[in-house]
C-alpha cells in the first residue's frame, strides 16, 4: 500500500500546539509553524483503526497493560534495533520527559550534578533544574560541519557529584545518529565513573537509510546494568496525544526504584487509548515507517538542494536522524535576537531558535521538516525572499 504524505491536513483550531495560537508563544499569527517535533501527517491507518475500535466499544476504565503490549514492544525493538528485551524491564511513562523527572527523583539526590551535551533537547535543562539537580554541560565539539562528542572534556568535568548523563540518541537537535564507537567510548567512562546513563532514543526509529541507530544498552551487559533506556511510539507514529511511553530499566535495583516513584503517584498505569495505539503501530506500522522514512529523506535532499541553489548563506548541517533539520545562519552576521525577529518579521516562519538548547545553538534554527513538500518549498520561497531582501551586509538592516 502506497500512504499519502503529500495530503494537507488542516490542523487548525484543534487547539494544537503547533499551529493554533501562535500568537502567544512567537507574538504573531500569520507565520508557517515549523517548530514543536510532532508531524503534520495522519498517524498510519492501522492506529486510526485500532483507536476507532476502542473508542466504539465505549467502556473506557481502568486497563492493566496485556501481555500483547509487552510482546508488541519487544518484537519492535527486536526486529527494527536488534535489541533482545525483558518483558520484565518494560516500564510505563505517559511520556519521556515525565520519565526523565521520574528518574532523575529516583535515583538521584537534590544537588547531584546530571550532564548533558548541548546544544540539546531544551527540556533536559528545565526537568533537571525543576527536581533541583545541577546541569552539567558537555557541548558538543562542531568541526567540518560535523557533530562530535568532546571525550577529553567530559573526562575533565567528572567528579564524585556527577551521578546522571542524559544523553540524547538520535541527537535532537543536531541529527546525528551515534556510531557503536562512540556510544562504546562514552559508556566506558559512565562505567568507569559509577554515572547512570539515561538514554533518550525517542527519535530511534526516525533514522535515514545510510545510518544504523545502536541503543546504547545492547552494546554490553556492563552497559544494560547502568542504563535506562527511554522511548516512545509518540514521534514515529505521531500519537503523543495517547500518552504512552516505555522505560527500559535492566537492573533489577533501578528498576525498583523507578517504579516506588511512579507507583507513589499512581501514574504506572497506561491508558487503553496508549495500549491499542501502541500496539497496533508496533504490529502493522512498519510498512508506513519506512514509507515515511523515504518520504522524509526527499524532504531533506530538497531542503539540501534548495538552500544551495537559492540561499547558499543558510548551511545544512547534514542530517542521519530525526524529522529536526539544523541549520548555520552565522553567514548572515545576525544576533540572537535579529535572527528570531528576521524570521519572524521577515521569513514568516516560526522555527525553534537554536539558542533555547543551549550552548553552542546560537545562529542556528531548528526547522521541522515532517510536513508535505509544498509547505516545505512555501517556507524556503518565503526564507529565499526575506535574505534577498537584506542589504549585502544582512545586520545593517537592524
Ligand atoms: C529528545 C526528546 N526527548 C523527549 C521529547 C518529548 O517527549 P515526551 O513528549 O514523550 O515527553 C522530545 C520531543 O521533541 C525529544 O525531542
Amino acid at each position: 500500500m502506497n500512504y499519502n504524505f503529500d495530503q494537507e491536513i488542516n490542523r487548525m483550531k484543534t487547539a494544537c500546539e503547533k499551529w493554533d495560537d501562535l500568537e502567544t508563544r512567537f507574538g504573531v499569527n500569520d507565520v508557517l509553524p515549523m517548530w514543536v517535533a510532532d508531524m503534520d501527517f495522519k498517524a498510519p491507518p492501522a492506529v486510526i483503526e485500532a483507536l476507532k475500535e476502542r473508542v466504539e466499544h465505549g467502556i473506557y476504565g481502568y486497563t492493566y497493560r496485556p501481555d500483547s503490549y509487552f510482546e508488541a514492544i519487544i518484537d519492535w525493538v527486536s526486529r527494527r534495533h536488534q535489541w533482545s528485551i525483558k518483558k520484565e524491564w518494560i516500564t510505563h511513562s505517559p511520556g519521556v520527559i515525565p520519565a526523565l523527572a521520574f528518574l532523575l527523583r529516583s535515583l538521584t539526590e537534590p544537588g547531584d550534578k546530571i550532564i548533558v551535551q548541548s546544544p540539546v533537547y531544551h527540556h533536559f535543562f528545565r526537568v533537571i533544574e525543576s527536581q533541583g539537580r545541577t546541569v552539567v554541560n558537555n557541548p558538543l565539539s562542531f568541526k567540518d560541519g560535523r557533530y562530535r562528542m568532546d571525550f577529553a572534556d567530559l573526562e575533565a568535568q567528572i567528579d564524585s557529584s556527577v551521578k546522571m548523563l542524559i544523553l540524547c540518541s538520535p541527537h535532537n537537535p543536531v541529527g546525528r545518529v551515534w556510531t557503536q564507537e562512540e556510544l562504546t567510548r562514552l559508556g566506558e567512562i559512565c562505567l568507569k565513573n559509577n554515572i547512570l546513563i539515561v538514554s533518550d532514543e525517542i527519535h530511534f526509529d526516525l533514522v535515514y537509510n545510510a545510518y544504523k541507530h545502536v541503543p546504547i544498552a545492547s552494546i554490553s551487559e556492563a552497559l544494560a546494568k547502568q542504563t535506562i533506556t527511554c522511548f516512545s511510539p509518540s514521534k514515529t507514529f505521531n500519537i503523543w496525544g495517547v500518552q504512552t511511553s516505555v522505560a527500559i530499566i535492566p537492573n533489577h535495583d533501578l528498576r525498583e526504584r523507578y517504579n516506588r516513584e511512579i507507583n507513589s503517584m499512581a501514574i504506572g498505569w497506561a491508558t487503553p487509548f496508549g495500549i491499542a495505539a501502541l500496539e497496533s503501530a508496533y504490529r502493522f506500522g512498519e510498512e508506513w515507517l519506512d514509507q515515511l522514512i523515504e518520504y522524509l529523506e526527499g524532504n531533506v535532499e530538497f531542503v539540501e538542494s534548495y538552500l544551495n541553489t537559492h540561499i547558499p548563506q543558510i548551511k545544512l548541517v547534514d542530517p542521519e536522524g530525526t524529522y529536526l533539520l539544523w541549520l548555520d545562519f552565522r553567514e548572515l552576521g545576525f544576533s540572537m535576537e535579529e535572527l528570531d525577529q528576521f524570521m519572524l518579521q521577515k521569513a514568516r516562519l516560526a522555527l525553534n531558535e537554536g539558542h533555547i538548547f543551549g550552548q553552542g545553538g546560537e545562529g542556528f534554527m531548528r526547522m521541522n521538516i515532517a510536513c508535505p513538500r509544498t509547505m516545505l518549498e512555501k517556507a524556503l520561497l518565503q526564507l529565499e525572499h526575506a535574505v534577498k531582501q537584506l542589504s549585502p551586509t544582512g545586520k545593517s538592516e537592524y
